[in-house]
């Protein structure tokens, strides 16, 4: 039906129900580098195909009305890649923001990073706070851009600054609970994740976002991230809005 439905270029609005879209997506931006494989090409220009996606993306989600995406760009597992690579990614990330913070700033996007952005080089240090200064009043989506991050990193640098308040007498070891557990992650308001996509034909979280997943609905393609359009995001968005969301309870009575 979907397929069909695609087939004739049906806009967002037609497929889409407005009262149920999710409000936290994030995404795996994968299969760069196969993308890039099976055209013959060098990794980096398929790096350079899925940073362009990724502006698209960021424009699509918004007019679909979601609120918050968070995008996975660099594991912190990621630093095993050879040397050549890792430099690419990160001048990519740079120009990426250079040309294009401000065209999201004029059209309201919030920009925030999470990960270890002190573990990052200090030009792209500046770039990153810039654009997160000049960003932060704007009231449209928020783009979350997930560099130099692991989920089991985020977790235990929470954890590490929880046990520093209680050690200094500023909280005790009761007053920690889920939420202010929560509040200590670098997504601090933002802390469930509605619908996560993968791209590229894997089957698992690759460390992203590991206590933020807790009930998101997954949703996986075949597609290499640089082949990814509005219509797949539309596609996986419509999937979800199939999906029965129980969090553990038992199913809505008719
Ligand atoms: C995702 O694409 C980008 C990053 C991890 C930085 P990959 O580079 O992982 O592409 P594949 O998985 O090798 O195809
Ligand atoms: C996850 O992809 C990280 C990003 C997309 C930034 P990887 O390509 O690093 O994941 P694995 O190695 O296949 O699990
Ligand atoms: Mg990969």
């Amino acid at each position: 039906m979907l397929t069909k439905l695609f087939g004739t270029k049906s806009t967002a609005s037609q497929i889409l129900d407005p009262n149920n879209i999710p409000h936290h997506v994030a995404i795996i931006m994968d299969g760069n580098g196969r993308w890039a494989k099976r055209r013959g090409l060098p990794r980096a220009m398929g790096h350079r195909a899925g940073a362009d996606v990724l502006k698209k993306i960021a424009r699509a989600a918004d007019k679909i009305g979601i609120k918050v995406l968070t995008v996975y760009g660099f594991s912190t597992e990621n630093w095993k890649r050879p040397e050549t690579e890792v430099s690419f990614l990160m001048n990519l990330i740079g120009e990426y923001l250079r040309k294009n913070v401000q065209e999201m700033h004029a059209n309201g996007v919030r920009i925030r990073f999470i990960g270890d952005i002190a573990g990052l080089n200090e030009g792209l240090q500046t770039i990153i706070r810039d654009a997160e200064a000049l960003t932060a009043d704007n009231k449209g989506l928020i783009l979350q851009l997930a560099i130099n991050y692991g989920g089991r990193d985020e977790i235990v640098r929470a954890a590490k600054s929880l046990a520093r308040a209680v050690a200094k007498g500023q909280m005790q070891v009761d007053d920690i609970d889920e939420s202010v557990f929560a509040e200590n992650l670098y997504t601090y308001d933002c802390s469930n994740v509605d619908l996560l996509i993968r791209p590229s034909d894997d089957y698992r979280i690759s460390n992203f976002l590991l206590w933020q997943l807790a009930y998101a609905e997954f949703w996986f393609t075949p597609l290499h991230w640089p082949d990814f359009d509005e219509s797949t995001l539309v596609e996986a968005v419509a999937a979800y809005q199939k999906r029965e969301r129980r969090f553990g309870g038992l199913v809505s009575e008719e």
